[in-house]
């Protein structure tokens, strides 16, 4: 399969919308081989020349339905920075059927707002979720059913896909009355 920015669904799709289907494990060869190739978009996306030479948009996660396929998979890689702007980790994942089974009251939101390779339009303004969650998936990476802890920036975009998989989008978190309303608990990141 070629992921590529032509080839990525973009909103307005009725697939965008839909609730994806469970996946059978163990994986099958065709379910296997799609996760994998999601997993090589992102990596190779965030190689600029490589990005800009395979037509690839720059991207920390993607899910199966944004490449045409109804599927609860999604590949995800973000990296840790200090504050000279090394990487000091890089947490990696290719999930099937993630399940978010912890949420903290505490809520966070990037600064910038959210984007998403599926949205070429520009959509303003804090997208709040809980700070810390916990997820339970089967990574393909690891080959086996793994419990992530996650905050901060990790947290955000694990929910950003998670919810790609129940057919929410991120713009429907914003506050559209108020697109930059500071919430007094809430972290920006
Ligand atoms: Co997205």
């Amino acid at each position: 399969m070629i992921i590529n920015k032509d080839t990525i669904i973009v909103d307005p799709h009725p697939l965008l919308r839909k609730r994806a289907e469970k996946v059978v494990l163990p994986l099958g060869d065709e379910d296997r081989e799609l996760l994998e190739a999601m997993f090589t978009y992102v990596k190779k996306s965030q190689d600029d020349d490589i990005a800009e030479k395979e037509n690839l948009l720059p991207a920390v996660g993607i899910a199966a339905v944004q490449v045409g396929v109804d599927k609860q998979m999604t590949a995800v890689s973000v990296n840790d920075y200090d504050d000279d702007g090394n990487i000091t980790a890089t947490h990696e994942f290719a999930l099937v059927n993630p399940v978010i089974t912890q949420y903290s009251k505490k809520e966070a939101a990037l600064a910038a707002g959210e984007g998403c390779l599926s949205i070429r339009e520009e959509h303003e303004g804090y997208v709040y979720r809980p700070h810390r969650i916990t997820v339970k998936a089967y990574d393909l990476l690891q080959d086996k059913q793994i419990e992530i802890k996650a905050s901060g920036y990790l947290a955000i975009v694990l929910q950003h896909e998670i919810d790609h998989l129940k057919g929410i989008l991120f713009y429907d978190h914003i506050n559209t009355q108020n697109r930059w309303h500071e919430k007094a608990k809430a972290i920006i990141i």
